[in-house]
């Protein structure tokens, strides 16, 4: 009870690199009509850069947000290749999914990396959506913790308020596998992130949502929406098709 009086939930799609931009706009009026808008919780969705103004039209008028899954640390400059976050919010983008743990192993993002773009993206308004998560390796050789601390302390440093900060938590070996964390593994380490923003940022720790990721169905999201510090989902393959991303919607606690 607690928990859904200070802090709203949140269920963000992550689309990854999928939809072309007319499958972008299919997707993005199915999830408009399919969600009203709630007391409760938030909807984010985080389309390919490509999609990303085509869905922000065909949201205009709806509850449901626009998220990048990445950007630059830089507003401007000779960057080939990259989007500044700047460009993101005159695409209409309130949020930016950072340190994706496929950007931190395909793409050789590091802590620091990540923390230079948390940065920028509070600078410019953006709310962060915030990963780490362990791998299975870690997580066999009993790491788990200080991976996660180590990456969410690396994620935060130097910042100053975390009123827009968002993380997620998503074990590397829970996304797009079908193997979910079961609800008391991913509390486990819901509570300590929250214990460790305890001791970083204070009182501010209880407002912080943290989201889980990694195999998210409708059928699994009550049992993890219905412990104390788990504050949303960040959901890859269900948030593709209208039914899966909207039956996820439905169960917001
Ligand atoms: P998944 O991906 O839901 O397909 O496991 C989650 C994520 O990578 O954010």
């Amino acid at each position: 009870m607690r928990r859904i009086l200070m802090r709203k939930w949140i269920v963000a799609g992550n689309w990854k690199m999928h939809n072309t931009i007319a499958e972008s706009i299919a997707l993005a009026r199915a999830i408009k009509e399919g969600f009203s808008g709630s007391a409760n919780g938030e909807v984010v969705v985080a389309p390919p850069f490509t999609a990303l103004s085509a869905v922000g039209d065909a949201l205009k008028g709806s509850a449901v947000r626009l998220a990048a899954q990445n950007m630059y640390s830089e507003d401007k400059g000779a960057f080939t290749g990259e989007i500044s976050p700047v460009m993101l919010k005159d695409a209409g983008c309130a949020c930016v999914i950072i340190g994706h743990s496929e950007r931190r192993k395909f793409f050789s993002e590091t802590d620091d990396g990540v923390n230079a773009k948390v940065k920028k993206a509070l600078a410019a308004g953006l709310k962060p959506i915030v990963c780490v998560g362990e791998t299975d390796e870690e997580r066999v050789q009993g790491v788990t913790q200080s991976v996660v601390g180590r990456q969410v302390r690396g994620a935060l440093a130097g910042v100053e308020k975390l009123d827009d900060v968002v993380i997620a938590y998503e074990p590397v070996w829970a996304i797009g596998t079908g193997k979910v964390a079961t609800s008391a593994q991913a509390e486990e380490v819901h509570a300590f992130v929250r214990g460790l923003i305890r001791e970083l940022f204070g009182a501010a720790a209880e407002e912080l949502r943290i989201l889980y990721g990694g195999s998210v169905t409708k059928d699994n999201v009550a049992e993890l929406a219905a412990m104390e510090d788990i504050d949303g989902a960040l959901v890859g393959g269900a948030s593709l098709k209208p039914d899966g991303f909207l039956g996820i919607i439905a169960k917001m606690p």
